[in-house]
């Protein structure tokens, strides 16, 4: 079943939808459904880690540059049915592709592929490049070249049983990487999963932002870009659908300009952010200027368990969880955050994530909240914790 041979001609005509897959993390489909709808996507849909919608072409440019909680933007080109790698050869030759490339660009393929019948998905890419490759040899006597650090064109295959949909994907590379996070600490947390926490864990944007265990400053930055509305991705970013034929510099322009009018400046807003490491705070402190964002966000050296007492705060954090970074007695480490949770934080939430759930079980606070998350490869729970002040009974546990 072959449903469009040529989506760059689809899309270039003015105010067309057409078909998106938007890529997530697990347990981040609805808020990124959401997102996408308030960034002008229509008849979204959730599936696993990803949200299929409806958009045109500049929703799709500002999808790229607003989205917090996408990891990129996908527009399916061509779907089949298949049982080989003949027959994937033959179905990729069917798109035009000398329409949306030029011999003297460059190309990459990624796949995913779940299937009995293809189990290499390393040779299903090299045959979808064979078969884009042969068809301009035929046609011009030249080809693109395969750049896999810095495509013009990425080709994205997906293959699940017998099902192939071939997609462009519109945003190049993976939008997880802002372009802030020029130093890193041990195990850094993912940018949007970082932003994913925040926006989950319901921050009133009033509350102090606090993350005192914060590495390389990864929630600092997103906690600012959501508040300040400031886009996460440099408008100098090179986005995939920017080296498309049809790229409409107008449009983009329009995006840009709809963007930037829609951060707010409000000169006195902080965010908190402290580590034990001098390391982790000459790296969070260099990432925030960086990005600009320094002026937002005031960091220091600091145990955790020296904070004064503060109240109204918004605590969110990732301690070690002695896998990348080891721990002499990691029950103890965790036993003894809960201890200044409550001393210390009246009147405030704490959010953790960890992948250590024995640990986390000795924090001593019951959680009013359990969500289950993917930290990278690392299976963890973000838990809420509150803490009241006065006569109001906290929720502990012991
Ligand atoms: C998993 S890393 C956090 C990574 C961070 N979210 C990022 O994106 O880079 C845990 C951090 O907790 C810090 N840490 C551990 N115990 C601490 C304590 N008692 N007080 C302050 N920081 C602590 C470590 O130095 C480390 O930088």
């Amino acid at each position: 079943m072959l449903l469009s041979q040529n989506s760059m001609l689809v899309l270039s005509k003015p105010n067309h939808k057409q078909e998106i897959i938007v890529k997530t993390m697990a347990g981040m489909e609805e808020i990124l459904a959401e997102e996408i709808t308030s960034l002008g996507a229509e008849h979204v849909e959730i599936l696993n880690r990803a949200v299929k919608a409806q958009a045109s072409s500049s929703t799709i440019y500002r999808i790229n540059l607003c989205s917090y909680f996408a990891l990129r933007v996908l527009v399916p080109i061509h779907h089949d049915v298949i049982h080989d790698e003949d027959h994937l050869y033959y179905s990729v030759k069917r798109i035009n592709w000398t329409d949306i490339i030029s011999p003297e660009q460059t190309l990459a393929v990624r796949s995913s592929v779940n299937s009995e019948y293809f189990t290499n998905s390393h040779y299903v890419e090299l045959k979808t490049k064979d078969a884009i490759v042969d068809q301009f040899t035929a046609k011009f006597g030249k080809r693109p070249d395969v750049d896999l650090d810095d495509p013009d064109l990425v080709v994205n295959i997906h293959i699940y049983r017998n099902a192939l949909t071939i997609s462009l994907d519109s945003s190049g590379g993976s939008l997880h990487k802002r372009g802030y996070r020029i130093s890193s600490t041990v195990a850094p947390i993912n940018e949007v999963t970082a932003a994913g926490l925040i926006k989950l864990s319901g921050w009133n944007h009033e509350d102090t932002f606090i993350d005192p265990m914060c590495g390389s400053g990864t929630l600092l930055a997103e906690a600012i870009l959501q508040k300040l509305r400031i886009p996460p991705q440099p408008i100098n970013r090179k986005f995939g659908f920017q080296q498309w034929s049809n790229f409409n510099q107008e449009e983009w322009e329009e995006v840009v300009g709809q963007a930037i009018e829609m951060q707010l400046d409000i000169p006195d807003f902080k965010v908190y952010g402290s580590d034990l490491d001098d390391r982790a705070i000459e790296c969070a402190e260099y990432n925030l200027a960086e990005a600009g964002l320094g002026r937002y966000a005031e960091i220091q050296k600091k145990d955790f368990h020296h904070y004064a007492e503060t109240t109204k705060a918004h605590l969110i954090f990732n301690p070690p969880y002695d896998m990348r970074i080891e721990s002499d007695d990691i029950i103890a480490e965790y036993k003894k955050i809960g201890d200044t949770l409550k001393q210390k934080f009246k009147d405030s939430q704490a959010w953790i994530i960890s992948g250590n759930l024995d640990a986390l079980k000795r924090v001593g606070l019951r959680p009013s909240k359990k969500m289950n998350m993917m930290n990278g490869p690392i299976e963890s729970k973000f838990y809420k914790f509150e803490m009241y002040a006065g006569s109001k009974k906290a929720k502990y546990n012991k």
